[in-house]
């Protein structure tokens, strides 16, 4: 074989090894997204806790937890969204299910909210938990126009809340060698985002958290998994909520 036809083939193998890994990461992720059977989330334990659970996506997981047969913890802030979503829940459920609330504004003082929380979900077998609350800007703006109020909001809602969460629960899983954390991130926490500066940070946490953190307790049966929602903004501009994640 000459120098060029010996180069030549081991140029060629390289791109076929290349275009091989790249189809075969396609189509894994095509099965994962659109043809894997879903897993039954109540093999992780009876229980799902959801955090921001009244409106939006959190609302979303309760809602097809609930229709998996899971019990149902929802905590968010206010009193009467919580009684409405529980009576939707009960009333569209035909298993039996359970739901408990938990009234709670998670941007309080850590050390007063948390032990509260942790006093209400102690004894339960939480098979899976949605740390889903957060909040972003009310529009995009620069950093040093934002005030310091909103900045410690959005660290409380958007990691604190995450942080102490899984502290409460993760135990438990660990003990039982199964259980199921999403941690609900953004596209805007996978690339730097001017204008949101502080929310894409928060997000960026959330994700290295969840990697960081699955590796951590995969050998205990758990399994931590970040959700980089990205369609929600257009579908709340547009108010298509159907087709992304009804
Ligand atoms: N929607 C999007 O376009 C989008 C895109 C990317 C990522 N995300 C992420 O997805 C998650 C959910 O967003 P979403 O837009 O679906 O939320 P949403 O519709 O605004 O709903 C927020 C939920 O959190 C609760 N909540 C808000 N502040 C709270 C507080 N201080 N303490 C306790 N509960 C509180 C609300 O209940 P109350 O009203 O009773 O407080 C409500 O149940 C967030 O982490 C967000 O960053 C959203």
């Amino acid at each position: 074989m000459s120098l060029c036809g010996g180069a030549c083939a081991v140029c060629y193998a390289v791109g076929a090894f290349f275009l091989l890994s790249l189809a075969v990461r396609v189509l894994k992720a095509v099965y994962a997204a659109y043809l894997r059977p879903a897993e039954d989330p109540k093999k992780y334990g009876a229980w799902a806790v959801v955090t921001g659970a009244t409106d939006g996506i959190g609302l979303e997981y309760a809602k097809q937890l609930a229709a998996k047969g899971m019990n149902i913890v929802l905590i968010s802030r206010t009193a009467s969204k919580l009684a409405d979503v529980k009576k939707e829940i009960l009333a569209a459920d035909k298993r039996d299910i359970e739901v408990k609330v938990i009234v709670e504004d998670m941007s309080g003082e850590p050390t007063e909210v948390y032990p509260r929380i942790a006093k209400q979900l102690e004894g339960l077998d939480i098979g899976v938990l949605v740390n889903n609350v957060g909040i972003s800007y009310e529009h995009p703006e620069f950093f040093a126009a934002l005030d310091q109020e909103r900045i410690d909001a959005l660290v409380r809602l958007n990691i604190v809340s995450i942080n102490q969460m899984t502290r409460i629960v993760l135990p438990g899983m660990q003990q039982r060698k199964r259980g199921a954390i999403v941690n609900v991130s953004s596209g805007s926490g996978t690339l730097p985002t001017a204008l949101l500066t502080a929310y894409s940070a928060t997000k960026a946490y959330v994700d290295f958290f969840s990697r960081g953190l699955a590796v951590e307790v995969e050998k205990d049966g758990v399994f931590v998994q970040p959700h980089h929602a990205t369609k929600c903004t257009i579908v709340q501009a547009t108010g298509v909520r159907l087709q992304a994640y009804e």
